[in-house]
């Protein structure tokens, strides 16, 4: 299965994730933080949070006042995520795959997904569960490789049928029709470049 195949994928790259991607994490965190909104009393989760940088880079814009939860299937990397983030309070970790959350309904007021819903092989079923933890008006963010460009749409064929672990890149307009589907209003989409990357950043309200 292709969660099982992205753990295996980034337990092996995890030691070198940051490094390699470190200008690319910059640009893609700077505009989920812009999308996010954080504020001091959030109960913010990041979903798929990989080596902790994101809550890190949050929690230094606005302090360590909110309770900030990551999870992530892959165990090397939210090893590193501990290393990292154990100085801060009100933080916690846990191993968990999207599709299966283990929280509370109705529990956060943010919940995001950076740069992996494409490796999500049920998306619908993954926007539903954060639905479901989300409280009424919370904020789902989501900011990953989008399809929209000639280029991209060759980039998710070619990974398709060359990568055992790429699932799906979705355009502006399939990302959006999902999110809907799953009962989000969906209040703002930001299409940007990174060198080559096609990106895309979306910040829809749980309204009902
Ligand atoms: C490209 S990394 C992004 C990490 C982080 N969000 C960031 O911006 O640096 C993708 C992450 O998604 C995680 N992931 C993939 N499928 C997952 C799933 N089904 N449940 C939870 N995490 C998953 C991987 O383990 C990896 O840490």
């Amino acid at each position: 299965m292709s969660t099982n195949r992205s753990k295996e994928k980034y337990d092996s790259l995890a030691r070198y994730y940051d490094q390699r991607w470190e200008r690319y994490l910059e640009v893609t965190h700077k505009v989920a933080i812009d999308l996010l909104e954080p504020k001091g009393n959030d109960i913010i989760l990041d979903a798929s949070g990989g080596t902790g940088l994101l809550i890190e880079r949050i929690i230094s814009t606005i302090g360590d006042e909110g309770k900030f939860y990551l999870c992530d299937i892959s165990k090397e990397m939210l090893d590193i995520a501990e290393n990292r983030l154990i100085k801060f309070r009100n933080v916690y970790l846990s191993q968990q795959d999207v599709h299966h959350l283990d929280f509370d309904d109705s529990y956060f007021s943010k919940v995001l997904s950076a740069s992996s819903f494409h490796y999500y092989t049920e998306p619908y079923e993954v926007l539903c569960n954060f639905h479901r933890i989300l409280k009424h008006e919370g904020a789902l963010i989501i900011v990953d490789w989008c399809s929209n460009s000639l280029h991209f749409k060759l980039f998710n064929i070619l990974l398709r049928l060359l990568s055992k672990y790429h699932v799906n890149i979705y355009s502006s307009n399939e990302l959006k029709s999902l999110i809907e589907k799953a009962n989000f209003v969906v209040e703002k989409i930001i299409n940007f470049k990174h060198g080559l990357w096609n990106l895309v950043g979306i910040r829809a309200i749980k309204q009902r």
